[in-house]
Formats: C-alpha cells, sequence, structure tokens
C-alpha cells in the first residue's frame, strides 16, 4: 500500500495508472475505521483493478460546537486494517493542502436536500461534504465511488452532486453493517458507555420495527410513524428526527408509497447516532 499526501502526487500517479487501464474504486473516510468502512473496501477490491482509500477529517463539515477536535483519529490502527484489506493507495491530505489560505469555493446542494433531516440539526454539514468529496473526486479522477447506507442523506446528496457537475463517476451504495445485536456500526460508538450502547440498540430495533409495520400495513404512515418516535423517545435521551421519506427526494411522506426509507437521528447520552432501514412494498 502507497501512503501518498500530496495531493498533486495522487492525481499524477492515478493518471498513469488510468493510462495503465487500470479501473479505480474509491473509497472517503474520516479514519477510525471499522468493518463498515471495511466492506466498501472489500466491494471497491472487487470491482475494480485498484483501491484507493483517503483519511480525512473534514474540518469544513464539522459544526463549531460539533466534535471535530474530538473525532477520533487512529492512524496506525487505520493504517495496518487497510494494509490487510490490500488497499493500493492511502491518501491522507493535510488540511492546509485541502484548505491552503484564501480557499473560497464551495458546493452548495439546494436546501430541499440539505436542510432536512441531518441538514437541519447540523446547518453548513452537507456544503462541507458535498465540498470535500468533489475535491477529493476531482484528486483521484474518473472512479467509481462507494459509499455506506449507513448514511443515507449523505449518499442521496452526493448522487444528485455527481449528476448535477457532470462526473465522470459511478456512485455505488453499499448496506449499513451491523453489530450482532443490530446497532449500525459507527466510530462515535466507542464513546457509549455500557449502558448507553444497550440504549442505543433501541434505534435499529425500532426502525425494524416501523419497517415491518409498514410492510404489513398495519397502520398509516403517519401513525406508525408517531408510534415509533413514541418507543424511540422512551430509550434515548433525545431525538432529532425519526421521519419516513421518498428515498430519492429525501421529502417526508404522508401516505404509503412503493419505496420508503425511514431514517432516525438521535442522543443517547452525550453521543449522536444515526441510522435508517429502506421499504420496498
Ligand atoms: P465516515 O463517517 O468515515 O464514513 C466513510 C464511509 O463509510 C461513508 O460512506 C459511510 O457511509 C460509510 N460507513 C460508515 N459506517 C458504516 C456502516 N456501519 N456500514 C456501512 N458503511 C458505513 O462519511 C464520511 O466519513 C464523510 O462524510 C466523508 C464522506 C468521508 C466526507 O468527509
Amino acid at each position: 500500500m502507497k501512503l501518498i499526501h500530496n495531493p498533486q502526487k495522487l492525481q499524477r500517479l492515478l493518471r498513469k495508472e488510468r493510462a495503465r487501464g487500470k479501473r479505480v474504486g474509491f473509497v472517503p473516510t474520516m479514519g477510525a475505521l471499522h468493518d463498515g468502512h471495511l466492506s466498501l473496501v472489500r466491494a471497491a477490491n472487487l470491482e475494480n483493478d485498484l483501491t484507493v482509500v483517503s483519511i480525512f477529517v473534514n474540518p469544513t463539515q464539522f459544526g463549531p460546537k460539533e466534535d471535530y477536535l474530538k473525532y477520533p483519529r487512529v492512524i496506525h490502527a487505520d493504517k495496518k486494517k487497510l494494509q490487510q484489506a490490500k488497499v493500493d493507495y492511502l491518501f491522507c491530505p493535510s488540511a492546509a493542502d485541502m484548505y491552503p489560505e484564501g480557499y473560497a469555493t464551495f458546493v452548495e446542494v439546494a436546501p430541499g436536500l440539505t436542510g432536512v433531516l441531518c441538514g437541519k440539526y447540523r446547518p453548513g454539514h452537507f456544503r462541507g461534504v458535498a465540498t470535500v468529496v468533489t475535491k477529493l473526486l476531482n484528486i483521484i479522477g474518473v472512479c467509481r465511488l462507494y459509499l455506506g447506507a449507513k448514511d443515507y442523506q449523505q449518499v442521496t446528496i452526493l448522487r444528485r452532486v455527481v449528476r448535477d457537475l457532470d462526473m465522470a463517476i459511478q456512485v455505488r451504495m453499499r448496506p449499513t453493517v451491523r453489530e450482532k445485536d443490530g446497532l449500525a456500526m459507527s466510530s462515535r460508538n466507542r464513546f457509549l458507555s455500557s449502558a448507553e450502547r444497550q440504549r442505543a440498540l433501541s434505534i435499529s430495533r425500532t426502525l425494524l420495527a416501523l419497517k415491518q409495520d409498514l410492510l404489513e400495513k398495519k397502520g398509516t404512515v403517519t401513525a406508525l410513524r408517531d408510534q415509533a418516535l413514541r418507543q424511540l423517545r422512551k430509550s434515548v435521551d433525545q431525538v432529532q428526527y425519526l421521519e419516513i421519506v421518498d428515498p430519492v427526494t429525501l421529502c417526508s411522506l404522508k401516505q404509503a408509497q412503493r419505496k420508503m426509507a425511514a431514517l432516525a437521528a438521535c442522543f443517547v447520552g452525550k453521543t449522536r447516532l444515526i441510522d435508517n432501514v429502506t421499504i420496498t412494498l
């Protein structure tokens, strides 16, 4: 595995690789890697000739009161995992290389997608995500981009960016990887105490029960959503949202339709967790 820090160097190397006919798979991350990230690496390895992983804790996607400084940084352990997973290039740019003095350009996606769900509680977050992923894709060039369904809104927004900006990128969404008990894997899970970890299980359980109820048409979308919300509030400390939406537009639904997504964000203690399920009737 080649470790590259400099964006222009990686750009040059990958141009050469593509000229030799190599297909590139790209997995952007912020590190603190777990099996969710590694499932994206495995998918990239299968479908391409070489896999590029980036580790960059992107300052522009964190709000002023968010955990940018507290975000786990465990580069040594991450390198080992990526080496074992047979990654070809690990790209770790510095914040100064990505956002040099005078940096002024941002990718802004319309508020219909970025001002709802997580975007409502994390203003500017998706602007930061869209900007950094656009920059990373410009550095890496033509590739397949691997994203996790765990961050469903992120995938929806990045698909939009790729289409709207005519990027030669294929987006691949991979399923959420869960712990044995159903908790969605997340680098933030390490902040949970064992009692909080137990309470956090209600997120996936509530969403799965909601999915089952929707499939069995046990009530209207609104009634089932309200019931799930009440259920979730019993176990977690704060529910930011629990919504049933159209999977493409992210508009909240009042009536059932063939394809839906149910998404939730809550706090367990001080830790913010998100999860979602998709439903096809
Ligand atoms: P990060 O949270 O490190 O996640 C990197 C990728 O791993 C994302 O595509 C995310 O959806 C995926 N992922 C995380 N947990 C997962 C799980 N349990 N199962 C499957 N996939 C999972 O998302 C980001 O970083 C950043 O916003 C980034 C896209 C890198 C831009 O900075």
